[in-house]
């Protein structure tokens, strides 16, 4: 689909990156040194900075320190491209051109997207099983639908390092694995160099060749998953503590429960339905409340109860 091949300019190299709000650093010194085509898994609780990195390394915060590509020259505007948390869904607008927006930085000033634009559209909503929703308002998408179009458009920018931020947070299992493994094509065969925030560990730890851990900003480890991904460690950096199995061969990281679950002894019988010609339900309680008359949609005046 894309033009990239492993090129030491598809590097990513981040020193001392800082970012502060209102005199508070939630990103506190973060070094990064990442290979062409490397997968970096982004970890860490809630609120330990992981989106705040991201968007510092394309410059949707300020931030300070220094982030340079492999060739040690600074990233252009198509050399990163950041699938954000939560994306703004523009009222009205189809999927299509929603998606099209992440060619806009290779387009010059005040010029259209041509017709190569839209077959690279068109081929990653295809690739991500995308395809019969081009023409609808990316406003009436479900959640998961919705998150796969952003990840389309971070896609169709084609640029050499894609940022991923929580990409399969709002996910069924099968869509999950669908788009992590099309990152991951995309990554042998084409080069990307790919940074992914995900709070999912065990499948943080199947795609990502190493993972960074954060903790209040700061990095507390990087290494192999297997390194990372440490009861202990993790049960401190998460306040809770965890268990990491291995199964199938893979990392799975079980949080222990505070205390065993104790399951209902016996099912609860539903109420029974009221009778259809009594014009009354029960509420549960010995009351009853007037069924409404009309079981067609609601006019203005009435009340559909
Ligand atoms: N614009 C902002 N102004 C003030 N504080 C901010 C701003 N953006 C982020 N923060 C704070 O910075 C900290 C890091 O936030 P960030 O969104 O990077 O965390 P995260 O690791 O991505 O968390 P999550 O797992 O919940 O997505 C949080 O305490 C957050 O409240
Ligand atoms: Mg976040």
């Amino acid at each position: 689909m894309t033009t990239h091949r492993l090129h030491p300019a598809h590097a990513l190299r981040a020193r001392d990156v800082r970012v502060a709000f209102a005199g508070t650093e939630v990103v506190a010194g973060v070094d990064l040194d990442l290979r062409a085509g490397e997968w970096l898994g982004l970890i860490g609780p809630n609120g330990s900075g992981k989106s705040t990195l991201l968007r510092s390394l394309v410059r949707l915060v300020p931030r300070t320190g220094t982030v340079e590509r492999g060739d040690g020259t600074p990233p252009g505007p198509t050399d990163l491209s950041i699938m954000p948390q939560s994306p703004e869904l523009p009222p009205g607008m189809p999927v299509v051109e929603y998606v099209l927006l992440g060619r806009t930085a290779h387009l010059s000033w005040l010029s259209m997207e041509s017709r190569a634009d839209r077959r690279i559209a068109t081929d990653v909503l295809r690739r991500l099983g995308l395809a019969s929703f081009a023409g609808r308002p990316v406003r009436s998408l479900s959640g998961g639908e919705a998150q796969r179009v952003v990840i389309a458009r971070a896609l169709v920018q084609q640029s050499p390092v894609l940022l991923l931020d929580e990409p399969t947070s709002a996910l069924d299992v099968g869509h999950q694995v669908e788009v992590l493994e099309l990152v991951d094509e995309l990554r042998r065969e084409d080069g990307l160099t790919v940074v992914a925030a995900m709070h999912d560990l065990g499948m943080a730890a199947r795609y990502a060749d190493r993972l960074l851990l954060l903790e209040r900003g700061a990095p507390v480890a990087l290494g192999t998953p297997d390194d990372v991904l440490e009861d202990t460690l993790l049960s401190r950096v998460y306040h809770h503590p965890v268990r990491v199995h291995r199964l199938d061969g893979h990392l799975v990281v079980l949080p222990q429960a505070r205390a065993p679950h104790t399951p209902v002894s016996a099912p609860v019988p539903l109420a029974p339905p009221p009778h259809p010609r009594s014009g009354h339900r029960d509420l549960g309680d010995g009351s009853q409340k007037p069924m409404s008359r009309k079981l067609g949609p609601a006019g203005p005046h009435e009340e559909v109860s």
